[in-house]
């Protein structure tokens, strides 16, 4: 949330005359918001509340990390709601973080402007993607082998895909690592920061390396409260903003 709220405001601030919506793509978060009493919509009950209210345009912007199964859902979801009958004139939807190969180097640069300014040399860091099964996948590999070209010590991994923690333990004891930075990558800090990556079962990120005699220390910042990650994301609404002006 902490993440999200950040976002809401930077997106006011570019764009002070455009009312902004949240919505949600995931059903288990929208169902933990709704039992805590707040309003979760998806995509396409917020969709439908601007259409009953008369707006005549939306650009829906993801903020995913990468172009998955949830983002490509938005897609013909913005085009039903364009074609229908009495439906939007025009709905644009944009890009999540990394969409394209000049956006994996300008994450890649972004990241490592933020990394902890008091690592040390030899120090790693490791950054903890969700990973997917969708082939946008390819987007974490991506962004994994641009980082390690300007700093090698720097790994992005998955949590439900490869290159997963046990193959990234193996890569920091060859390379004698003795202490790693945990950082997520994900757009917010959230449940799967707090329990897998650094809980307190013997499955987590943080107890894996501690095993081996790794000392880890976590950051728990998502990535959408970074700025310079932030700014890709206002980018990619800029330029769906740009194509919502088409007639
Ligand atoms: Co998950």
């Amino acid at each position: 949330m902490a993440a999200l709220d950040r976002m809401v405001e930077r997106v006011q601030k570019a764009w002070p005359n455009v009312p902004v919506f949240k919505a949600y793509t995931s059903k288990a978060i929208r169902g933990r918001m709704v039992r805590a009493g707040e309003q979760a919509d998806s995509v396409s009950e917020a969709l439908q509340r601007l259409l009953d209210q008369g707006t005549k345009r939306v650009a829906v912007q993801s903020l995913h990390m990468i172009p998955g199964s949830e983002f490509h859902d938005l897609l013909p979801l913005a085009s039903k709601f364009m074609l229908q009958e009495n439906g939007f004139e025009r709905v644009e939807v944009g890009f999540p973080l990394l969409a394209g190969e000049e956006d994996i180097e300008q994450v890649a640069q972004a990241i490592l402007s933020v990394l902890p300014t008091h690592r040390k040399a030899r120090e790693a860091v490791l950054l903890m993607g969700h990973g997917t099964l969708h082939p946008g996948n390819v987007y974490y590999e991506g962004l994994h082998d641009c980082i390690q070209q300007l700093d090698p010590d720097v790994f992005v991994g998955a949590l439900e895909a490869e290159p997963g923690i046990e193959a990234i333990r193996d890569k920091l004891m060859q390379r004698g690592v003795e202490k790693a930075f945990l950082l997520p990558f994900l757009f917010g800090a959230g449940h799967h920061a707090s329990k897998d990556m650094v809980g307190k079962s013997g499955h987590t990120w943080k107890s894996v390396l501690e095993k081996i005699g790794i000392s880890c220390e976590a950051v728990l910042k998502g990535a959408g409260e970074y700025d310079a990650l932030a700014a890709i994301w206002l980018a990619h609404l800029d330029e769906a903003m740009k194509r919502l002006e088409r007639r």
